[in-house]
């Protein structure tokens, strides 16, 4: 394959689906029109722990333009088979919610009945003339961490072990000239995407629709087959748009069964799109996490030890595991390492990844302790990373395939101004505002799993690219589309990318940061074939433009092939018509290889804040953020430059506004909507920007990308915190930090 003269790959291009978006012609899940639709709305439990005694759903059953009220009481049983192997979008123990099989409540929330009604206003109203009975059980709705429980062996084997060590970290702490010794809390956050969860289902026959908000159509398929007992060909998803997820739509929550349910019940399409306040107990969330980080140091900033320890909520049904705890084996080298990590079972559904799950937890507290040191020791917090640089990841004892961090840290600290700062807190104002400059490390693994893509080329010259990823927002259609492009050296208009279909050929899942090294490699790979397939066409071809030519003595350049050493090129449009074909199909398959069991591949980058307090109010406001990455290769500079600063804005989040506010009387988020859960407006964000240091990582995957989605809220909460302490000389350990804590 040969390069186009004007790559596209690299080039600031604006999002390829960007004019469907703005004008409303984007299809999401819950607005195809489907003929014949009925409505579903769903009864929640009130309690958190116990037995449905009794449902009287009369009322409901006689309310206006009702089709069917679905209870325990009344569903079919659904065999929910057990998959041979799990998912790893799914929890690793424990079973998944059964919906209507059984009496049990596991949480208060949790979906008790469904109501089908020829509107939504009518299936809402006679859901609220349902009335359940319950038998109350004692609930476990404190978090508490004397009940925290090692992680099964499901969990130690998928990589979150109840307890790693390496050295003596205990004997390093106690012997440590200079140390830190401090606990900090995240509280439960939600995802609040913009597009709520949805679900459309249509049975024709025994052939199952579904219409649905999903980060990953195979895997929603497998499970939905495995529920109903049925075959997976008998399936197909459908799910084209998805608006915003940041984990809530890796997995297949219980509505999306609801609705194939009721849908099979009343023999019409159904849909069930989720209230904002359903989306706090039908789908997961960030879980409630406490740590502990104990950092030894010698007087000169060398680590001597590192201990952390996490205490995490989940639900009494699945255990949802996270890893919390990598950041502290592997940011930074130390030779004694000891980490400890427990579950603490509550009534609550479960928690789930959000973006940069388990990382940018396991971050916030450790890059805070890092911070907690810098001061302790007198020592410039970036110097003291950089005493600490790790050459390898020692936990897995594998060299980096790339690593620029220390260019990262050294672009960061220019951009931002670092040199700037004075190291005393409360040392720095503006207009009346204390000011303070905090950083933190980010960094976030880099994955890659199998994916496919098939490429078609048309006799017009243009080029149809289909695999079964998605896109919720990072800018998947515009980078394939780029990626292809250059790969069959066409102009961006001249390909067509679609995605997020079964019919297509499988993709990995769209999360994890690993779409474009994954799917991005097997597009690759599909144009490549494509062209293979054409040099052979061309080969056994007697009459064409290159009669008597084998492959080999051609070339790709610019959208068609040339003789090699020279001559006139023939565009793909004529060769097709000389060759009378309509069109050439080309398959492509990528999966890692034996790099990724000797390399440890990961992004990096290194966050600046800056924050203004108000020394009266406690109000924090950040004045600016700048962060310097190493994500590989930059595809597409623009939207991975919003990626990054989208990170940024959720992390403002993490840092000083968001949290569920829990009611441990009932067991339930009490501020579960948009108005009271507090996340950053645009009045709250000022300058954000985002730099991408030099780098391509060719070990990892032929692209040299390294993804970098959950990378940008990594890092960016604990940098905002350090910067908070730099402004007033408070460590605030419990998050967010709202200005009553800092009065
Ligand atoms: Mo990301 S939390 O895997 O959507």
């Amino acid at each position: 394959m040969n390069a186009p003269l004007t790559p596209s790959v690299g080039q600031p291009v604006s999002r390829v689906d960007g004019p469907l978006k703005v004008t409303g012609h984007a299809r999401y899940a819950a607005e195809f029109d489907i003929p014949d639709m009925l409505h579903a709305a769903l009864v929640l439990s009130t309690v958190p722990n116990g037995t449905i005694a009794a449902i009287d759903d009369e009322a409901a059953r006689r309310a206006p333009g009702v089709h069917a009220v679905i209870t325990h009481e009344n569903a079919p049983r659904l065999p929910y088979r057990r998959m041979s192997q799990r998912p790893q979008v799914d929890a690793q123990s424990g079973d998944q919610l059964q919906v209507f099989q059984g009496p049990k409540i596991h949480f208060n929330g949790q979906p008790v009945a469904v109501v089908v009604a020829e509107t939504l206003e009518q299936a809402t109203h006679a859901a609220s003339l349902v009335n359940v009975a319950y038998e109350e059980d004692e609930a476990f709705t404190r978090f508490e961490l004397d009940r925290g429980q090692r992680p099964s062996s499901g969990n130690e084997k998928a990589g979150r072990p109840a307890e790693t060590q390496m050295g003596d970290a205990d004997a390093a702490f106690a012997a440590a000239p200079v140390k830190v010794d401090a606990t900090y809390i995240q509280p439960r956050e939600h995802h609040n995407a913009i597009e709520p969860h949805a679900t459309i289902a249509l049975w024709d026959g025994d052939f199952l629709t579904l219409y649905d908000k999903t980060q990953w159509v195979d895997n929603d398929r497998k499970e939905i087959a495995h529920v109903f007992g049925i075959h997976e060909d008998a399936i197909r998803v459908v799910s084209p748009f998805v608006g915003g997820a940041f984990g809530s739509a890796l997995r297949t929550w219980p509505h999306v069964t609801v609705a194939a349910l009721a849908a099979k019940v009343v023999r019409r399409p159904v849909r069930v799109e989720l209230t904002r306040r359903e989306l706090y107990t039908s789908v997961g969330f960030r879980p409630h996490t406490e740590q502990r980080v104990a950092l030894g140091a010698e007087r000169d900033g060398t680590l001597t030890a590192i201990i952390q320890e996490a205490w995490t909520q989940i639900s009494d049904y699945e255990e949802y595991a996270e890893v919390t705890l990598d950041p502290a084996r592997n940011t930074y080298a130390c030779p004694n390492v000891r980490t400890r990590y427990r579950l603490v079972e509550m009534n609550t559904n479960s928690p789930c990844p959000m973006r940069g799950p388990g990382v940018a937890t396991g971050l916030l507290a450790h890059e805070t302790a890092m911070d907690e040191l810098a001061v302790a020791l007198g020592m410039d917090p970036i110097a003291l990373r950089l005493k600490n640089y790790a050459e390898k990841d020692q936990h897995k004892d594998l060299p980096w395939s790339s690593k620029e961090l220390r260019e990262c840290y050294r672009i960061g600290a220019e951009r931002f101004g670092w040199a700037g700062r004075n190291p005393e807190p409360r040392s720095m104002r503006a207009d009346g505002q204390l000011v303070g400059y905090g950083m933190a490390t980010a960094a976030y693994p880099a994955h890659r799993s199998k994916a496919s893509a098939e490429a078609t080329l048309f006799s017009n010259g243009t080029a149809l690219i289909r695999t079964a990823a998605s896109d919720m927002g990072p800018g998947t259609y515009t980078s394939m589309t780029q990626v292809a492009a250059d790969a069959l050296g066409l102009p961006l208009e001249a390909v067509r990318f679609e995605l997020g279909d079964t019919d297509m050929p499988f993709a990995p899942v769209h999360g994890g940061s690993i779409t474009l090294a994954s799917v991005g490699t097997a597009v690759e790979a599909a144009c490549r074939a494509l062209l293979d397939d054409l040099s052979h066409v061309i080969g056994a071809d007697l009459s064409g433009p290159f009669a008597g030519l084998s492959a080999d003595d051609l070339e790709w350049r610019d959208g068609g092939a040339v003789r090699r050493g020279g001559g006139e090129m023939v565009p793909f449009e004529k060769l097709l018509r000389e060759l009378k074909l309509d069109k050439i199909v080309g398959h492509g398959t990528s999966a890692p290889g034996q790099e990724s069991k000797t390399y440890s591949s990961c992004a990096f980058g290194a966050v600046f804040a800056e924050v203004r307090v108000d020394p009266d109010l406690g109000t924090v406001r950040v004045h600016r953020v700048i962060g310097a990455y190493d994500i590989g290769r930059v595809v597409n500079p623009k939207t991975a430059h919003s990626q990054c600063i989208g990170g940024m804005v959720g992390a403002i989040g993490m840092a000083l506004l968001e949290q569920a506010e829990w009611d441990e009387r009932f067991g339930r988020v009490m501020n579960s909507n948009l108005a009271e859960y507090l996340v950053p407006v645009c009045a709250d964000i000022r300058e954000l920007d985002a730099f991408f240091v030099e780098s391509e990582d060719r070990i990892f995957n032929p692209l040299g990308v390294k993804g970098v989605a959950e990378l940008g809220i990594c890092g960016v909460a604990p940098a905002i915190g350090n910067a908070v302490y730099h402004a007033t000389g408070r460590r605030i350990r419990d998050f967010p930090i709202l200005p009553d804590k800092l009065l």
